[in-house]
């Protein structure tokens, strides 16, 4: 047992700039390297994944928004439940100036795409994240949507239908592999992170553990796992009492 840290020492700070936050989350090597598959989720001392609001913003803190924004700089694929982006109000996704350059020098695209899994197309359409980003958005479904909201949902992202009645996350990862989308972050909720887990297809969770306990009734249910997974603690960084952990698959290397 090591211990890191304790609170007589002087106080630690990530003291790091966007961009040495953006390099202490590589992805692999090129873009045609192996898929890689990362969680960006907050968590209170009591495990909520949301404050009493229903929202993950209360639970989290400048620093915290931080490494939030610098992965997604370098990512193919912003990855997210339809119940996150209803809950959180999802606005577009774009890429600064800076960025965009940044990304075609490594092959990417302008902009991350935003990749949503939604069973109901329970989603506003209209909404600047389906008119305003850069990359036009992709929606994930399961087999047999209800007519109307496919065809409205035709008309403003590229929709996909699993031939599951619920998309596996097997399935999800597998569209967006496709489209070359191999470095995806995803942004939850618990029930999205739920699939992928349980399905062994999460190569990195990025916890921030924020310092507030909020009670759990604001946080969605999940159902038991059959088993645990285990993930190797890769960094920490911390500021104003928050940790930001970088934890990979144990054998994801
Ligand atoms: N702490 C954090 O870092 C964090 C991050 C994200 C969200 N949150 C919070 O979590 C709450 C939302 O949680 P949630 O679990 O409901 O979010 P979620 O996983 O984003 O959304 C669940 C919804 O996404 C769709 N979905 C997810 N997985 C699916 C699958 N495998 N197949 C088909 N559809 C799938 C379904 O949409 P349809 O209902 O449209 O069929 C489902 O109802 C909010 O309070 C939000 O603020 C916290």
């Amino acid at each position: 047992m090591d211990l890191i840290w304790s609170s007589g020492d002087a106080a630690p700070s990530t003291g790091l700039s966007d961009d040495d936050v953006r390099d202490a989350y590589p992805w692999p090597g090129s873009t045609s390297a192996r898929r890689w598959v990362r969680a960006m989720m907050v968590t209170t001392l009591d495990g909520a994944a949301a404050g009493p609001d229903g929202l993950s913003g209360s639970i989290s803190s400048s620093v915290d928004k931080a490494v939030f924004h610098a992965v997604r700089r370098l990512a193919d694929a912003v990855l997210v439940g339809a119940g996150t982006v209803r809950a959180e109000g999802y606005g577009p996704i774009r890429a600064a100036a800076a960025d965009v350059t940044a990304r075609a020098e490594a092959g990417l695209a302008p902009a991350p795409v935003l990749a949503i899994v939604s069973g109901s197309l329970d989603l506003d359409f209209t909404g600047g994240l389906f008119t305003e980003s850069t990359v036009r958005p992709i929606v994930i479904t399961g087999a047999a949507p209800d007519p109307d909201r496919a065809a409205l949902a035709h008309e403003h992202c590229d929709l996909v239908a699993t031939s599951e009645p619920r998309p596996s996350a097997a399935s999800i990862l597998a569209i967006l592999e496709d489209r070359g989308l191999r470095r995806v972050v995803c942004e939850g909720g618990p029930t999205l992170l739920e699939s992928l887990v349980a399905e062994g297809l999460l190569d990195e969770a990025d916890i921030t553990v924020s310092p507030t306990f909020a009670g759990t009734g604001s946080t969605p249910r999940t159902s038991g796992l059959e088993s645990v997974a285990g993930f190797e603690l890769a960094h920490v960084l911390t500021a104003d009492s928050f940790l930001m952990c970088r934890y990979v698959r144990a054998a994801a290397g």
